[in-house]
């Protein structure tokens, strides 16, 4: 048996294929990070080895504090991660404070975690919190049509919402509480990380503007599946607006009778 035959594995690993498949990940765009059930450290830890050195995060995540995450290196293609997991993904461990992690698998012709393990533990540490340990999954990627909206739309959370909302009636569904909103900020530091966590203490979705998305998720089913229902509404939000915009759309008394149907409480500030 590898290391990478149990199943969170294979789950990493087929995602990381289909946001190629998609078009998310140009060259080493996007990443994507899972928190280990206390059984899977268990399993893997005949794998793991101790030769790594501990290095910061640059935050500090006390609530993760003795962790196991499995992150995808910076730098790595994602479209190599199903051919060569064992040099473009890792295992780390977070350390007992929370501010530092170790190596514990992978990478093995060297690297690091992605630039944005910052971003990516923050919202690990909150989701964690609030969705009482339910949340494992936290993906990032760069969608195209999604991207382009932020070149058009402002950039506030209601406007996002509610046009992502409007181009897929399954949306509101998906989404309940809407997208929260990031103008263009530099990436992969502490400031980013820190801007994203207060977003995702209200949404699953953060949008950077001219950048990307991020979206936390239970498995890897329902966090592909987020990005994907986003991604696509955005596409026809292209569309729309190419062929001339809405001649008529989905309005907010249609999003009152879709949120008592399907038993979705959507806050006021979205609905007119
Ligand atoms: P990494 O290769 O460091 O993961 O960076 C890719 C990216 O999308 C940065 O936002
Ligand atoms: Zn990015």
């Amino acid at each position: 048996m590898n290391c990478t035959d149990f199943s969170f594995m294979q789950g990493f690993i087929r995602l990381a294929g289909d946001g190629f498949a998609k078009g998310w990940h140009e060259r080493n765009g996007g990443n994507l990070s899972y928190r280990l059930q206390d059984h899977e450290v268990q399993e893997i830890m005949p794998f793991l080895h101790d030769n790594g050195e501990d290095k910061p995060i640059g935050i500090a995540v006390p609530d993760l504090a003795g962790g196991f995450f499995l992150v995808t290196g910076s730098g790595k293609f994602m479209r190599n991660v199903p051919l060569e997991p064992s040099h473009t993904i890792a295992v780390i461990e977070i350390d007992s404070e929370g501010k530092n992690y170790r190596i514990r698998w992978g990478l093995e012709k060297g690297g690091r975690p992605t630039s944005e393990l910052p971003t990516h533990l923050m919202n690990h540490e909150i989701k964690k919190r609030l969705t009482n340990g339910v949340h494992r999954v936290i993906y990032h990627a760069h969608p195209a049509n999604l991207i382009a909206m932020t070149f058009v739309l402002p950039l506030n959370d209601r406007d996002f919402t509610r046009n992502l909302w409007e181009m897929a009636t399954e949306c509101p569904v998906v989404f309940p509480e809407g997208v929260g909103v990031l103008p263009w900020m530099v990436p992969g530091g502490y400031d980013i990380a820190v801007a994203t966590g207060k977003l995702m203490e209200k949404y699953n979705v953060v949008v950077w503007a001219h950048h990307g998305l991020f979206c936390s998720g239970t498995d890897f089913d329902e966090t592909f599946g987020l990005m994907d229902t986003v991604e696509k509404s955005a596409e026809i939000f292209v569309k729309v607006r190419s062929m001339g915009g809405k001649k008529q759309t989905i309005t907010s008394d249609n999003f009152r009778d879709l949120a008592q149907i399907f038993n979705v409480a959507l806050p006021d500030i979205f609905l007119d």
